[in-house]
């Protein structure tokens, strides 16, 4: 458990860690978030993850506003004081503590609340891992671009996965992939790398966007186009993306194995350009 979180302008200790009981984020969902991967004391994406913020907040009308260079030195005396040198950094902002009404006030202060997690990651080397994934019927609502804790529906999703000792589920909607519970998922076929166009059907994830920058570097045809369920079962090599997985492969989806329930060549080497690019800073 980390020793100290954040929470509005105070470092706290992390058990008694509280919000107000009519805070929004807790009657209504009201409330955006983002997840940053440490690595070796780097900050992953850190750029990415804050732009995204900017976004969320702007899109919900959520009057936080922020520097760049704040933020991160709060998130730098967390992971000191947490002693997180590889893990997560969690931060929610709330549109604030209110009368319980679903209008909301325009002079309402948000709640911002930031803490630490450890974690080891999937990353390429000896214990490089592939998962198993199901499928699950997409529920969520029509603003998936917006990253709010609005997250039920993905719930529902990750614990039917959980049930079939699967690491994700892959949301289906009208019979194509959108993306996975907290996770972007990519299809490759022959040469062409396809994933979901970045638009309201999908989270324009963070490590989605690197690693757009570093198919650059290969001669893979990136293809922004949503995919079938059945191109998804025929793909040479599945994977997917996020701050907390990185480039995880796709082993099997429900009953069907992907590339022979091993991990491919390409997914292998992408993983490998991503990461050497996250350690280097
Ligand atoms: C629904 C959803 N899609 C995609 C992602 C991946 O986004 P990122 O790479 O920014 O972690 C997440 C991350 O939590 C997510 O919740």
């Amino acid at each position: 458990m980390p020793k100290t979180a954040y929470i509005n302008n105070k470092y706290v200790n992390f058990k008694n860690a509280k919000i107000h009981i009519e805070d929004r984020g807790l009657q209504f969902a009201d409330s955006v978030y983002e997840v940053i991967a440490v690595l070796n004391g780097n900050l992953i994406d850190l750029d990415f993850h804050l732009k995204r913020l900017r976004y969320s907040l702007a899109e919900l009308d959520i009057k936080y506003k922020f520097y760049h260079n704040d933020l991160k030195k709060i998130f730098l005396k967390l992971l000191n004081k947490n002693n997180t040198l590889n893990g997560i950094i969690y931060l929610q902002v709330t549109r604030g503590v209110q009368y319980r009404e679903h209008k909301y006030e325009d002079k309402i202060t948000p709640t911002l609340i930031i803490y630490t997690r450890n974690k080891k990651f999937n990353l390429p080397g000896k214990n490089f891992k592939g998962v198993n994934t199901v499928t699950h019927e997409d529920l969520r609502w029509k603003r998936r671009d917006i990253k709010t804790v609005n997250l039920l529906p993905n719930i529902i999703a990750a614990n039917k996965a959980k049930k079939m000792k699967a690491y994700e589920a892959i949301l289906l909607k009208n019979g194509k992939v959108t993306e996975g519970t907290s996770s972007n998922i990519w299809i490759i076929k022959k040469n062409n790398l396809i994933t979901h166009p970045a638009n309201t059907d999908i989270l324009k994830g963070v490590t989605r966007t690197s690693i757009l920058k570093i198919i650059k570097k290969t001669s893979l045809k990136l293809v922004e186009k949503s995919f079938t369920h059945k191109q998804l079962l025929d793909a040479d090599e599945v994977f997917l993306t996020s701050s907390g997985s990185f480039i995880t492969p796709i082993l099997k989806i429900d009953k069907k194995k992907i590339n022979n329930g091993k991990i491919g060549n390409i997914t292998l080497k992408l993983a490998e350009m991503y990461t050497k690019s996250c350690m280097n800073g």
